[in-house]
């Protein structure tokens, strides 16, 4: 079949909104296709070759945001704050893996989610499911939760907002190491982690003044990083608005972000999702988790890169603690013995969801959806374990945190319960890693890579 921006329209193809009116969602996509991409295809071919360079176990990747972004959160001080936190992290794992680092954001057009009804009952009252903000709006009522097209249009205008601050913070110096008030702990300085965290940032600083000592100049490099992209390519007909050939490169390239991703409810070999990936020049990132086979996942890789393309098809497993032991080592030896060449990420986060009942505070006998960081970290720690017994690579990891103080997920070195979750839980969807515990979960994976 050949393949066009929209050849999905023909497949089984789950988790759409459905649009009242048609004439207006075609509109503001013409509207949408009109405007300039929000990424460029230099971009995303480099990113396809770091991708591949981790695959081989030259660098290592950090991925990581939001569950979902809200329109409300595009706002200085939000992205601010996610920026810093992967760059902090960052510099963790370079100082522990002695491995550059590709940072990629859950941002910048994480907008939309998957939901595993289409609808909602309310007091004998059905609605459509809320399916994030670029879709329908989260108040039940028959106006709100009505899939709105020119929402899609406030998406595009929010990614680019944010995409703008990103590129300017980064060309105006923020991941410089020589402004240590970027490098700052903020509120997380009174934590057990505060110090070892200080001696490393102070340890940089010291050999990078050293380095230029010897160089008798500034190190300019040192003053530029990249952000990259990455949204789960959810809204199809989105997606394909922003889908375009550019000058002088073959193919299609999905200029919305740089790497979409394809969630576990729609990673499907023969569904529309996946059809779509195949016909893109994007590295894409697929879900895989407890329940896939190691059929389903060679039929999918195979689907969306025949050509075997290095740092093109990103594998996100997400099997939880308690069994990526059972789960992963078949799946990583299918893949291996067929020589396909994927880039394995971990995301510890979505296999390790839970819901509790906290007995004290404000949500005293509630049920409320948490995530414990010894879970996250026990299965992070065993992926690298199977990986090595496989002999093959870890490339990366894949996390939902904010750069805020919130209380979503418990334990970390503060020792967080159940009961303190009603404190600060702000996330609509997801619970996410908060500042202090994903730099935590930064240190204690650079502390194993740097005992090795
Ligand atoms: C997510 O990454 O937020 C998500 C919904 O993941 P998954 O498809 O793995 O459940
Ligand atoms: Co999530």
């Amino acid at each position: 079949m050949e393949w066009t921006p929209r050849s999905w329209e023909g497949l089984p193809c789950t988790q759409q909104p459905v649009y009242p009116d048609r004439a207006a969602l075609e509109r503001t996509l013409a509207e949408i296709g009109a405007l300039p991409p929000l990424v460029t295809s230099y971009e995303i071919e480099a990113l396809k070759s770091q991708l591949a360079e981790a695959a081989r176990g030259e660098r290592f990747i950090l991925w990581g945001g939001d569950c979902a972004e809200n329109f409300a959160d595009c706002t200085s001080p939000a992205i601010a704050a996610r920026l810093k936190i992967l760059l902090q992290m960052s510099l963790v794992l370079v100082h522990g893996t002695r491995k550059r680092i590709t940072r990629i954001g859950r941002f910048a057009g994480q907008y939309a989610k998957p939901r595993s009804a289409p609808t909602e009952m309310r007091d004998g009252v059905e609605l459509p499911s809320f399916r994030g903000d670029n879709v329908n709006r989260p108040e039940f009522t028959l106006d709100a939760r009505t899939p709105d097209p020119v929402l899609l249009l406030r998406g595009y205008e929010r990614s680019a907002l944010t995409l703008n601050f990103i590129r300017a913070l980064v060309d105006g110096g923020f991941a410089d190491l020589h402004h240590p008030e970027n490098w700052d702990l903020d509120f997380v300085k009174h934590s057990p982690l505060a110090t070892e965290y200080q001696r490393m940032v102070d340890a940089i600083g010291e050999s990078l003044r050293f380095m230029e000592t010897l160089a008798g100049g500034t190190i300019g490099a040192m003053q530029r990083v990249d952000f990259f992209t990455s949204h789960e390519l959810l809204v199809l007909p989105y997606e394909a608005a922003l889908t375009r050939r550019v000058p002088r490169r073959e193919g299609w390239f999905n200029l919305s972000t740089h790497l979409p991703w394809v969630g576990l409810r729609t990673s499907d070999p023969g569904a529309a999702h996946v059809e779509f990936c195949r016909g893109i020049r994007n590295p894409v990132g697929v879900k895989v988790g407890p329940d896939t086979t190691p059929e389903q996942l060679l039929a999918t890789i195979r689907t969306i890169s025949p050509e075997a393309e290095p740092g093109r098809v990103v594998l996100v497993a997400r099997c939880g603690a308690h069994r990526i032991g059972r789960t992963l080592p078949p799946l990583l030896r299918a893949v291996r013995d067929a020589k396909l060449p994927v880039v394995w990420i971990v995301d510890p986060m979505h296999g390790n969801t839970e819901t509790v009942v906290p007995t004290s505070g404000a949500w005293a006998g509630k049920s409320v959806k948490t995530r414990k960081f010894a879970h996250i970290l026990a299965e992070v720690e065993q992926a690298f374990e199977i990986h090595r017994m496989e002999g093959t690579v870890l490339a990366g990891v894949h996390v939902e945190l904010t750069g805020e103080d919130v209380t979503e997920c418990t334990g970390g070195a503060r020792g967080l319960t159940d009961d303190d979750l009603s404190r600060a839980y702000r996330s609509q969807v997801d619970p996410r890693l908060n500042y202090e515990q994903a730099l935590e979960l930064a240190m204690l994976i650079a502390r194993r890579a740097a005992g090795r």
